[in-house]
């Protein structure tokens, strides 16, 4: 890697600590997620009391939620229980992306935006239509859109494994701290759509955030609660994938 190179990640937001800890392949997997992710503000994970989250905290296949890179825009957050390593995910306009896997200790943790690529549904916080789906008998892990039972592969980096989606859940791209056990969020894999998603539920986010400026507010910490305690009806649905 040129110097040049090396010094975009760090103003990418990468640390110089975690650079100099991967291996060569570590490196090589490090730069090809680098040139997938679409940066946003740099925001550390939090606990409601505003403390940096452990993420050794998290409960197996318990979802949490937490606002990012928006006030609006949920995403959802979970330790599947088993390590998830990275794949590349292919998107219908040719433009594939390699998504990281799991972080944490185990590498089991992941998150996912909310906002469903068919017709953008969410974790609204008056209505789950988004929601993550635990693994049962052979089906791994998903996230599932009840509007139009769209369903997500949690493990593969969000591809499509069921209904209208056009292309895989983006991901949030987590940056993990490993001596401190803690993650900032800094971007996105793949095509999280907030500016179609911000058009689309205009009228319900003025509801909520009262204006379109508070609705699109930048995250600074992101603070991450149970899902049960973001949304007030969550549904569920057969998951068809
Ligand atoms: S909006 Fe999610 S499946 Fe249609």
């Amino acid at each position: 890697m040129d110097r040049r190179n090396f010094l975009d990640l760090l103003a990418k937001g990468a640390s110089l600590g975690l650079l100099l800890k991967l291996s060569p392949l570590g490196m090589l997997e490090f730069v090809r997620a680098q040139s997938s992710i679409t940066p946003f503000q740099k925001a550390l994970l939090v606990d409601k009391a505003g403390n940096p989250l452990k993420l050794s905290s998290l409960k197996p296949h318990e979802p949490y939620v937490f606002a990012y890179p928006f006030a609006a825009t949920p995403n959802i957050l979970v330790n599947v229980d088993t390590e998830l390593a990275p794949v590349d995910v292919k998107m219908p306009d040719g433009k594939n992306y390699r998504w990281t896997g799991g972080v944490g200790k185990s590498k089991s943790i992941v998150a996912y935006t909310s906002i469903c690529p068919h017709a953008y549904s969410y974790a609204s916080p008056n209505l789950g239509a988004m929601g993550y789906y635990k693994p049962e008998g052979n089906r791994g892990p998903r996230m599932v859109c009840c509007a139009h039972l769209s369903a997500f592969d949690v493990a593969k980096g969000g591809e499509v494994k069921g209904g209208p989606a056009p292309h895989a859940l983006a991901a949030v791209a987590l940056e993990y701290d490993a001596a401190r056990d803690e993650a900032y969020a800094v971007g996105f894999l793949g095509n999280p759509q907030f500016d179609a998603f911000f058009r689309a539920q205009n009228q319900a986010l003025r509801d909520l955030f009262r204006t379109t400026a508070r609705a699109r507010e930048e995250v600074a910490k992101a603070t991450v609660i149970p899902y049960t305690e973001h949304t007030k009806a969550p549904t569920t649905c057969p998951v068809l994938g």
